[in-house]
């Protein structure tokens, strides 16, 4: 959504430019039938399957599903926020854009954030001169140099060196006309009780900390000798939270949506060795663990976290907590396991980068592969107890799987090294299956189709994902159809997650006011996946008109499906029921699905 930007300016500078134009200064396009096809930026290609339409003003990959309008583009290829694409835009076609241009909520910056962003950016300048080119930092840039950090890395990384005064900071400060009261929420100066200031950060090596828009917002510094804390961060402030923050997040975002994966590493030296040995999709938390908010920004920008921790005890631990959470927020993880219980950065100084993107990151193994390792830990695996342990806790994450598939690998490997034959542990884990799905039935697939089969698109579709998507494409080019949908749903929702998404999106964008419109229904989506997606269905071509025919047998044959994956469930508990000798149960379940069947009868 566009904050406090007035839509009518977003779609007025929008609608400035003709998409193909934009698109044409970085992709060669070539004009077939109505849309104009090219390579595609995004992805590495050989035929053509990025398509621009001049008609409804997006663009759509169908190769690797990139997708949305020229700001979306914009915002893709450049890495830039929508504001920055916005106005570019404005300055392309013309419009000015005056200095107090409103800008998004998240942009406004409060005259005190102003004052903080200035001190951060100003001292960062000195402290890198300091290291740079002083005496007084010829110790610290020794040793950075030593631990590999060339000059480009370190003026790239803007690493500075604070002195050992207990004021250089607040003299520094005092002068440019700072306030100091200020200074201390910024978390750059201490006040004493007797109401003078002293320094927070001295004789440390500086490491500037950027915002998501790419402005210092605090500093960590780590002590030269042996000093503790080893690295001394800023405090929480009003513009540093720690649990939002993702050192190199701003630049690692054009890598990050190029290639739809994050590397995410426990400490930020090693996104600094990654980024120099050119891995430059590194990201790393301020030392705090993982968050939801975390996760949030990262979902974003790609689909995939390759987890880069330290091989020690501490980050397979963390790997393994962090893996959950990711895996529960629907992104695929992988872990890299790092040889000699190296860290990133060690092993990057040792072997380089090439070796660490192929050898680490591209060996990186599923979250389960990394279980059966996991789980091991701490058992003496020759020990009976140990051994049935450890057998009964592979047995539940392997029940948690949901492609047979793996579940077999898992078994078979599982087969292999106990000894045990495939056929007892199939049988064992079918039994956990049950038995914790009745517990727990939140824990296991639900009926609802978790993710549209993307790799699919190019096959026949199911019917009613078919169905799902013709009605979004129409609900796309008229508000009435859209208000009669939902009533024909009558309180049903779509299979597929992503599908309601949109629809859902569709209401609260009709209900605003706004008029049809693929290009700026893409503006008002913000989440990137389901951009994607709403491009991609925008480019099935369909008839202008709705037949209402047509419309309802859409609808019906959502509405059928629901049914249908209801009813099998309630055939399987029904089944479960008469295995337990529980009659009274399964005679219950036989009427529901009696009456379900009648209503399905009735579509
Ligand atoms: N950290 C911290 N405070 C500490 C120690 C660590 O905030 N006292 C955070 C820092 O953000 C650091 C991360 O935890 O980047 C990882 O710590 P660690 O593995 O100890 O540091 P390294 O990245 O290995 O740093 P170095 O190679 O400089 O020792
Ligand atoms: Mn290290």
């Amino acid at each position: 959504m566009t904050g406090r930007i007035p839509d009518e300016k977003v779609n007025e500078i929008r609608q400035s430019v003709d998409i193909v134009d934009v698109i044409s200064d970085y992709v060669q396009l070539k004009k077939q039938g109505r849309n104009y096809f090219g390579l595609c930026p995004f992805h590495g290609e050989s035929t053509p399957s990025f398509s621009v339409s001049p008609d409804k003003q997006i663009f759509h990959c169908f190769g690797c599903g990139a997708g949305g309008n020229v700001l979306s583009f914009l915002m893709d290829i450049e890495g830039s926020s929508f504001t920055e694409a916005l106005k570019s835009v404005a300055d392309r076609s013309g419009i000015a854009v005056d200095v107090s241009f409103p800008t998004d909520a998240a942009d406004q910056e409060s005259p005190e954030q102003k004052s903080i962003f200035e001190a951060h950016e100003l001292l960062s300048k000195f402290y890198h001169h300091l290291l740079v080119n002083t005496k007084e930092g010829q110790d610290a840039l020794d040793y950075l140099q030593n631990r590999g950090f060339t000059l480009d890395t370190i003026k790239e990384f803007n690493i500075g060196w604070s002195v050992p005064s207990w004021d250089f900071t607040v003299k520094f400060l005092k002068k440019r006309g700072f306030s100091l009261d200020e200074m201390e929420e910024a978390g750059l100066v201490i006040r004493k009780e007797d109401g003078s200031y002293f320094d927070r950060f001295r004789s440390r090596i500086m490491f500037p900390i950027w915002d998501e828009k790419g402005r210092i917002i605090a500093f960590s510094g780590r002590s030269l000798n042996d000093e503790t804390p080893k690295y001394l961060n800023s405090p929480e402030t009003k513009v540093f939270n720690k649990s939002q923050i993702l050192y190199n997040f701003h630049r690692a975002r054009p890598a990050i949506k190029k290639s739809r994966q994050v590397i995410l590493f426990e400490g930020f030296a090693d996104v600094i060795s990654a980024y120099a040995a050119n891995v430059h999709t590194g990201l790393a938390t301020m030392g705090t663990s993982l968050t939801d908010q975390h996760i949030q920004s990262i979902k974003r920008m790609a689909e995939t976290v390759v987890l880069a921790f330290d091989g020690d005890n501490a980050g397979i631990q963390a790997a393994y907590r962090s893996a959950k959470m990711l895996t529960d927020k629907g992104m695929s993880v992988r872990i890299a396991e790092i040889p000699d219980r190296l860290d990133p950065d060690d092993y990057i100084r040792k072997y380089g980068g090439e070796r660490f993107s192929e050898s680490v990151i591209g060996a990186a193994v599923t979250f389960m592969a990394f279980k059966l390792s996991y789980f091991k830990i701490g058992k003496n695996l020759q020990n009976e107890g140990d051994q049935l342990k450890y057998i009964e806790e592979i047995l539940r994450e392997i029940s948690h799987l949901q492609s047979p598939v793996e579940r077999d690998l898992y078994l078979k490997q599982l087969s292999e090294e106990f000894e045990i034959s495939y056929e007892a542990l199939k049988q064992q884990q079918t039994a956990m299956y049950f038995s914790e799905r009745k517990r727990d039935p939140s824990q296991f697939v639900s009926k609802k189709v978790a993710q549209l089969p993307l790799e699919k698109k190019n096959k026949l579709l199911p019917a009613y994902i078919n169905a799902e998507r013709y009605l979004i494409a129409y609900m796309l080019k008229n508000e009435d159809v859209t208000y009669k949908v939902k009533d024909l749903l009558s309180g049903e929702s779509f299979n597929i997650d992503e599908h309601q998404a949109i629809f859902t999106y569709l209401l609260a964008y009709y209900e605003e006011g706004n008029l049809p419109s693929a290009s700026s229904f893409l503006s008002f989506i913000s989440d990137d996946k389901l951009r994607r997606l709403v491009s991609e269905i925008e480019m099935l071509t369909i008839q202008t008109e709705m037949n209402p025919v047509e419309l309802t047998d859409y609808v019906h044959s959502v509405i059928k499906q629901q049914k249908m994956l209801t009813i099998r469930e309630k055939e399987a508990e029904k089944k479960e029921a008469e295995k337990h000798k529980d009659y009274i149960k399964a005679a219950e379940i036989a009427m529901d699905i009696i009456k379900l069947n009648k209503e399905l009868s009735l579509y």
